[in-house]
C-alpha cells in the first residue's frame, strides 16, 4: 500500500469513496464528500492523502485548519476519513492517520483535533480530556493530540466548508 498526496484527477474517486464509506453510518450527514470538495475550493484542504493499492484508491484522509476557543493558527482538524468497506479494519485508516500526523508535524503544526469514535483513534495517540467542546456534543468524542505548546481548551470550530449542505 502506498500513501500519497491527492493529485489532479483523484477528486471524483475521493468523493465517491467518502460518500460510500459514510453512507451506512448513523452519524453521517451525507455531506462528507461535498465537505471535501468545499475544503478544496476554499483553500482549506491543508492535507489530502490517499491510500493506494495496485493503483486503486482504497482510503482517504483530509486535514483542515481549526480554531479552538477562538484562537486559530497551527491546529488542524482530522476528517473526513474513509476506507473502502471491504478494506476496513486492516490498518489502512491507522496508516493514513500516521502519515497525516507526520506531515502536519513537519509543517510546524501544534496539534490535531477530531470528533469521532475514541476506539478508532486512541491507538493513534488521540485523547479526550474534556477541555474541548463542540456545541453540546458529549466531550468524550472530541479528541486531540498535542505536538507542542499548551493544552488547548474551548470550543472547536472547523472551516466554514463543513457547513456545506450538498
Ligand atoms: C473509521 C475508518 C476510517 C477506520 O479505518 P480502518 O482502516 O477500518 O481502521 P484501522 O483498521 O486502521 O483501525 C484503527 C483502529 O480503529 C478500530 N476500528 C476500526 N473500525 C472500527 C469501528 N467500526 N468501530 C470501532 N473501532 C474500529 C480498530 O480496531 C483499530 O483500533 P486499534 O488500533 O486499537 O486496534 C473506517 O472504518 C471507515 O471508513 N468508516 C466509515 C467512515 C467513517 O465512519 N469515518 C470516520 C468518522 S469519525
Amino acid at each position: 500500500m502506498n500513501i500519497r498526496s491527492e493529485g489532479p484527477g483523484d477528486e471524483d474517486t475521493i468523493y465517491e469513496l467518502t460518500q460510500a464509506a459514510f453512507a451506512p453510518m448513523p452519524y453521517s450527514s451525507g455531506t462528507e464528500g461535498p465537505i471535501i470538495r468545499a475544503l478544496r475550493a476554499s483553500g482549506d484542504l491543508t492535507l489530502s492523502l490517499v491510500a493506494e493499492e495496485d493503483g486503486v484508491i482504497v482510503g482517504h484522509i483530509a486535514f483542515s485548519p481549526v480554531s479552538i476557543g477562538g484562537m486559530s493558527g497551527s491546529w488542524f482538524g482530522l476528517g473526513p476519513i474513509s476506507v473502502r468497506a471491504d478494506r476496513q479494519k486492516q490498518g489502512i485508516g491507522k496508516e493514513l492517520i500516521r502519515e497525516g500526523l507526520t506531515r502536519l508535524k513537519a509543517m510546524g503544526a501544534k496539534g490535531c483535533a477530531l470528533i469521532g469514535n475514541p476506539n478508532v483513534y486512541r491507538s493513534s495517540g488521540f485523547e479526550a480530556d474534556g477541555q474541548l467542546s463542540y456545541g453540546d456534543l458529549d466531550r468524550k468524542y472530541i479528541q486531540r493530540i498535542i505536538f507542542s505548546g499548551s493544552t488547548p481548551k474551548g470550543e472547536l470550530t472547523y472551516s466554514p466548508a463543513f457547513d456545506v449542505t450538498h
